[in-house]
């Protein structure tokens, strides 16, 4: 949630700021701004709405100068407006921050009370007020931010600027991520990697209190008592390609494409089919510590939540262990059951949700071994893991989550085998039917994806409608959450999930000709010898019964299901734990197309933000 940029070097940053930031759209775009230093002193320039908003008011008037700041905002304290986006000026201090400062009420009256004018509703100008005194007492930036953020409580990335301090930028982050870039005389800051991949790729993630200064030929990092930090640059191995569109309208559209490379990725070097075995970089996990656990528990949001659930049943059949999945914003405050014989995933794909990170932390305080399933490398969530399992799926820029989700689901599917086989449920036979099958997945997505202008008819008769139902059984059943959830954020359709049983308790009622029912109906002989086939065939009818309009997501080759729906679309078959890979995709093309035919803003939807980084 929000997005910060800043740069210190000799080139002039203005243009260089908002490039930053047009990759950093996703955090937020409510409204954007940027603050640069030069001879004409510091200017800055902001609008309400899209970057384009911002650009087009930079095209009038470009600030001058090599350093500088940037932002684009995701509204918490204050409606989207030019006033309230950031950077925020005040006495020649200039400041950007992502988070919330929980007692800026307090410190605005005081500083009211000493004659301060504000000229925003935002918690972030205090900072600029507090920073400002600081400096008029005789402290220098660096001493003056300091002082500053000992008087705020919250969360805060931050990042300073002022007149008096030239050619320095003071970075600090509390909660909210934040990585310094290490350039060729420049450094640069950034919410996220990809703002600055095109100028470098060694960085330095910046932990809770860490605190920096960073000037064109340094960076000196502290730590919240002020005590030199070294914490070790790391190289990125993403390309600045990866983050660009490549050709496709949408950078939804490009992830969805990307998937059978991300999960190739993902899978990639960690399963062994001769040996029957998964091995997990960044996982220390062993039979002794896995026969301890009497539970795995899930901690996740949205998507990753949907993921989650699937993860449950692969890694319960696999392992045979309990597996309790939990909505994070849920978990965090009812007391849960965790002890140290618990195992606690949590799952993110940017590694700063914070719910997620919350749930993770009251886990681990209670005795569990935390392991993450992260996309982000070094992010929050990541650190704090005593295991990492990260899925590789490369950037993922557009606001709905895909390539996430299915790289989810690979890395969920390696645990379980993992699992299942230190704590010997698994044998190496079955382990490996189910890692050849898991090789065929990357090529069967690319099968998939080739039914793509199938898809888009069927969402070209059915973008009008205003609500539409999704209906899975089994491993299907949050496959059919994971569609409604795509559909409602990027379409704005109404639209529910349900396990396909559960239609007869309410659901039904809802059915007519108004009403149309995607159902996903794969035939999944192996997991249950056919019975979710059966049943939802029946579901099929019961829709029809009422007029309902079916939508059905079949195997290739079924004869059955394709005759009871207005369309139809096939898939290839696979193992039955895998096939929610295979059959979510479907559903993202389907939200897609409906989305881009009725002309929303596929990337940016409404009032959302890739990153949740506040509750
Ligand atoms: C939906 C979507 C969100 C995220 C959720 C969790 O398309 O992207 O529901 O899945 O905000 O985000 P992460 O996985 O980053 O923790």
């Amino acid at each position: 949630m929000c997005g910060i940029v800043g740069y210190v070097g000799d080139e002039e940053c203005a243009g260089l700021l908002v490039e930053g930031l047009r990759k950093l759209e996703y955090r937020g775009y409510d409204s954007a701004g940027v603050a640069v230093l030069g001879k004409k002193g510091l200017e800055v320039v902001r609008a309400k709405g899209k970057l384009s908003n911002l650009e087009a008011r930079l095209g009038e008037h470009m600030p001058k100068g090599a350093t500088g700041i940037g932002h684009t905002r995701w509204a918490t304290h204050g409606k989207p407006s030019d006033e309230n986006a950031h950077p925020h000026k005040y006495g020649g201090v200039a400041v950007v921050h992502n988070g919330i400062i929980e007692n800026h009420l307090e410190l605005k009256d005081e500083l009211l009370k000493q004659g301060h004018k504000f000229s925003s509703e935002t918690d972030t100008e205090i900072f600029a007020h507090l920073i400002h005194r600081e400096i008029e007492k005789g402290l220098r930036l660096p001493e003056a931010v300091r002082s500053a953020l000992k008087q705020v409580k919250g969360t805060y990335a931050l990042a300073v600027m002022s007149e008096k301090f030239p050619e320095m930028l003071v970075v600090s982050k509390n909660a909210s991520p934040l990585v310094v870039g290490l350039g060729d005389k420049c450094n640069f800051v950034a919410s996220d990697v990809p703002a600055i991949l095109a100028h470098t790729r060694d960085v330095i993630y910046l932990e809770e209190g860490d605190f920096a200064v960073i000037t064109k030929g340094e960076v000196e990092l502290t730590n919240a008592n002020g005590e030199k930090l070294n914490r070790g640059v790391k190289r990125i191995d993403w390309t600045p390609t990866m983050a660009e569109k490549n050709g496709h309208k949408h950078f939804m559209h490009k992830e969805i494409h990307e998937q059978a490379r991300a999960l190739t990725d993902t899978i990639r070097g960690r399963a062994n089919i001769e040996e029957g075995d998964v091995f997990l970089d960044g996982c220390r996990l062993d039979a002794k510590l896995v026969q301890r656990l009497t539970k795995v528990q899930i901690v996740a949001c949205g998507t990753s939540w949907h993921a989650s659930i699937t993860g449950k049943l692969m890694i319960e059949t696999l392992a045979r262990i309990p597996v309790e999945v939990d909505l994070a914003s849920e978990f965090r405050y009812r007391d849960p059951l965790v002890d140290d014989k618990t195992l606690c995933v949590a799952v993110s794909q940017s590694g700063e949700t914070a719910d997620t990170l919350g749930s993770f932390r009251e886990a681990k305080s209670r005795g569990a071994r935390g392991l993450a399933i992260c996309n982000v490398v070094g992010s929050a969530i990541a650190r704090e893991a005593d295991d990492v399992l990260y899925t590789h799926a490369g950037p993922e820029i557009g606001v709905a989550s895909t390539k996430a989700f299915t790289t989810q689901l690979a890395a969920f599917f390696l645990l379980a085998v993992r699992l299942g086989r230190l704590r010997g449920t698994l044998s190496v036979p079955d382990a490996q039917k189910h890692l050849e099958a898991l090789f065929e997945v990357p090529m069967l997505v690319e099968r998939v994806l080739k039914y793509e202008e199938q898809i888009k008819a069927a969402a070209y008769k059915f973008s009008n409608a205003r609500d539409l139902l999704f209906l899975g059984r089994g491993p299907q059943y949050p496959v059919a959450l994971e569609g409604a959830l795509k559909l409602k954020e990027i379409s704005y359709i109404h639209a529910e999930g349900y396990a396909a049983g559960e239609m007869k308790h309410g659901p039904i009622a809802l059915i007519d000709e108004n009403m149309p029912v995607m159902v996903l109906a794969p035939r999944d002989s192996t997991i249950d010898a056919g019975v979710n086939y059966e049943k939802i065939l029946g579901n099929i009818q019961e829709v029809r019964a009422r007029g309902g309009r079916v939508i059905a997501i079949h195997s290739e080759g079924d004869t059955q299901v394709p005759k009871l729906a207005e369309a139809a679309i096939p898939l290839p078959q696979t193992n039955p734990l895998l096939m929610p890979i295979i059959s979510v995709i479907p559903t993202q093309l389907f939200s897609y197309h409906v989305a881009d035919h009725r002309g929303t803003d596929v990337d940016q939807p409404r009032n959302l933000a890739k990153s949740v980084t506040v509750e």
